[in-house]
């Protein structure tokens, strides 16, 4: 059982990247499990305008399902409600403004992955939260009493950039985050997605990412 989590202090494009990753997680064969811990609900609501057929079976035919815990008793509900062997995948709220509920899920997380998009206003937002020091405050709540192994991933990476995205690389390992190789791209592809729109994760940044995270021993079946 392992639970990761996306977080950011504000909109940086973490309910698309959970919704990628429980594609591309699924695709991959590995038992996934959304859980949707911000108040608007849109990963759930994705999940609910998901393209079936007659049988109410998904047209894509990945089968995981995305449940609702918005609450700061996340910590004491989500792990019983992750089937063993299963890959929970966790949408926060903004934390600047869900912190009590962003507490509870990093008591659980194992993988926290900080989103964050390819621009310095964002790096400065991780700054003054301070990011580092938000996620440090649940280290004596947490079972095993260390900080959970935090990532950092660069997403909305303008295609032919290189000079902001390897600022904002730089700028994350100094804030002592270890950065993804693998970044996700700025494309249509990732901005239209919505309610019934069907994803195609196989080949993608996404599948990208689940393939580092196996190579880093983040994630395994
Ligand atoms: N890789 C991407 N490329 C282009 N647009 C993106 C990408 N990721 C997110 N977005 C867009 O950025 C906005 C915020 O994304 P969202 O996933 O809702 O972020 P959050 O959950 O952090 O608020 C949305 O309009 C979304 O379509
Ligand atoms: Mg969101």
């Amino acid at each position: 059982m392992t639970i990761l989590a996306a977080i950011s202090p504000r909109s940086t494009g973490k309910t698309t990247a959970i919704w990628w990753l429980l594609h591309a997680l699924a695709a991959r064969g590995y038992p996934a499990k959304g859980f949707d811990a911000d108040e608007s609900e849109q990963l759930y609501r994705w999940w609910k305008a998901r393209p079936e057929d007659e049988d109410g079976n998904p047209l894509d035919g990945l089968s995981f399902e995305v449940e609702k815990l918005a609450s700061k008793r996340f910590h004491e509900e989500a792990p019983g409600k992750l089937p063993e062997g299963s890959i929970g995948a966790v949408d926060c709220g903004h934390l600047e403004n869900h912190a009590g509920i962003g507490w509870s899920v990093l008591r659980v997380a194992d993988l926290v992955i900080v989103v964050c998009a390819s621009t310095p206003g964002d790096v400065e937002r991780i700054e003054e939260l301070p990011m580092g020091h938000f996620i440090d405050q649940v280290i004596p709540k947490r079972a095993d009493k260390k900080r959970p192994n935090t990532w950092a991933l660069i997403v909305r990476v303008q295609p032919g950039t290189t000079v902001a995205p390897t600022g904002v690389r730089d700028d994350l390992k100094a804030l002592g985050f270890n950065v993804f190789t693998t970044m996700i791209p700025a494309t249509q592809q990732y901005a239209g997605t919505a309610e019934g729109v069907p994803i195609h994760a196989p080949g993608s940044a996404f599948d990208e990412l689940v393939t580092e995270m196996e190579t880093r021993g983040l994630i395994s079946k």
